[in-house]
């Protein structure tokens, strides 16, 4: 391929955030480049979220890439949360006036997103090494980087940081411009997915003294599970009789009873951590998805807030070329901001009543028992979950 000197919006990060991004523009005759630093294999076998809200799941839809969802997804109308050995249903649709989520990997939203980007020759070079962005306070920016071997540049009217935690475009950022606020929690996630039919047949959140546990699925033939486990664990000692038995013991007995064991097809711990860095924009620099903040998994909000950013950074840049109003650009960190902030609540908030915190003590103890037994009794306290777990508008 003949080497790119230029385009209008350069995206950084090949992960859902930026290929959702690019292909809502190329769908309104808006040119992008996606720059990836990894493979196409790596990208499309990382194992993440599961949960979509109806808001993402409409803009995948209007992305043009939802008809794989809609014909596989699975849509859930409640969740359960069990405590000890007490299992409670929510009944999302009722408590929220018929809304809904969708079950549906990140996996499969990359696959088909991939699909896409392909079928209309959208450009995403992958194994972009050492990508560098320039002039960020000019208007005219750019970012620098090693492909097979030889250093390329592309030009842009924008540069969009879609690079995920870990990535190069916040880290452009001078630090006397951003505000970071972080909280690493005391314990990580280790995770598993088999080919087994679910336990049950929707998402199971599970408290328990010695620690939280999660039943989710892919497919009625695939699930998922998560346990809360020590930051320093490490998957190798962690063999699949071993997860198994520790997650039946954290399950009420009925449900344990249900827990279909096999081999596991993959097996990672995942730290969890809360952060969000202000604001969203640096010159002609933006920030959208993990590049800007993160949640704990526990509110499956990671990739819900990655497509909200990218409904308003989309409408923005859109606007942006079709009429040259910039007003969604001005206020993109703002609006987008407003919606993190909830979601980070709420996901801080989950974390909180259903995970194991023995180093807080006694009283932090009972708290804790106290807001789980008032959420399982209290019909404002299940609706207040129920709204923030189907996704806040946007
Ligand atoms: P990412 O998916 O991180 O994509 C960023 C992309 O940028 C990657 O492809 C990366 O290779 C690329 N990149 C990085 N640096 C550079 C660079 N310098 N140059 C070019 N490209 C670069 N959310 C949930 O809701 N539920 C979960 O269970 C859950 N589990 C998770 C487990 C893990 C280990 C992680 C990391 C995240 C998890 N999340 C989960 C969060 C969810 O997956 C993310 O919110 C979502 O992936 C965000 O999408 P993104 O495109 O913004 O970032
Ligand atoms: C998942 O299936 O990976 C999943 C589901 C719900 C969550 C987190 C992860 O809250």
């Amino acid at each position: 391929m003949a080497a790119l000197a230029s385009t209008s919006v350069l995206i950084i990060g090949g992960g859902p955030s930026g290929l959702l991004l690019s292909q809502l523009l190329h769908r309104q005759g808006i040119a992008s480049v996606v720059l990836e630093r990894r493979s196409r294999d790596h990208v499309l076998s990382r194992i993440r979220a599961g949960v979509l809200e109806q808001g993402a799941a409409d803009l995948l839809r209007a992305a043009g890439v939802g008809a794989r969802m809609d014909r596989d997804g699975l849509v859930h109308e409640g969740i359960e949360i069990a405590v000890g050995d007490r299992l409670h249903r929510l009944d999302l649709a009722a408590l929220t006036g018929g809304k809904t989520v969708m079950v549906y990997g990140q996996t499969e939203v990359t696959a088909d997103l991939y699909a896409a980007r392909d079928a209309m020759d959208g450009v995403v070079i992958d194994e972009a090494e050492g990508v560098a962005l320039h002039g960020l306070e000019t208007d005219a920016p750019s970012a620098s980087f090693l492909k097979d071997g030889t250093r390329q540049t592309i030009r842009a009217d924008f540069i969009i940081g879609c690079d995920g935690f870990h990535g190069v475009s916040r880290r452009s950022i001078p630090a006397d411009r951003l505000s970071l606020f972080e909280l690493v929690y005391p314990f990580g996630w280790l995770g598993l997915l088999a080919d087994v039919p679910p336990a049950a047949d929707e998402l199971v959140y599970a408290s328990h003294p010695d620690g939280f546990s999660l039943c989710s699925m892919r497919s009625p033939t695939r699930s998922r599970y998560y346990l809360q486990c020590p930051l320093d664990e490490k998957v190798a000692d962690w063999d699949d009789d071993r997860f198994w038995d520790v997650l039946c013991a954290r399950l009420p007995a009925e449900l344990a009873a249900r827990v279909t064991r096999g081999p596991s097809i993959e097996k990672s711990i995942a730290p969890l951590r809360s952060f969000v860095a202000e604001p969203l924009r640096h010159g002609r620099l933006f920030l959208a998805g993990d590049a800007a903040h993160i949640v704990p998994p526990t509110g499956a909000k990671g990739l819900n807030l990655a497509a909200s950013d990218i409904h308003y950074l989309s409408t923005a840049l859109i606007d942006h070329y079709r009429s040259g109003d910039d007003e969604g650009l001005e206020r993109y960190s703002e609006r987008a901001l407003a919606r993190v902030w909830k979601a980070e609540r709420f996901s801080w908030w989950m974390t909180s009543v259903l995970h194991s915190f023995p180093e807080k003590g006694g009283f932090a103890a009972r708290m804790q028992q106290a807001e789980l037994e008032y959420l399982l009794s209290s019909p404002a306290a299940q609706a207040s979950l129920a709204e923030n777990y189907v996704g806040l508008p946007y």
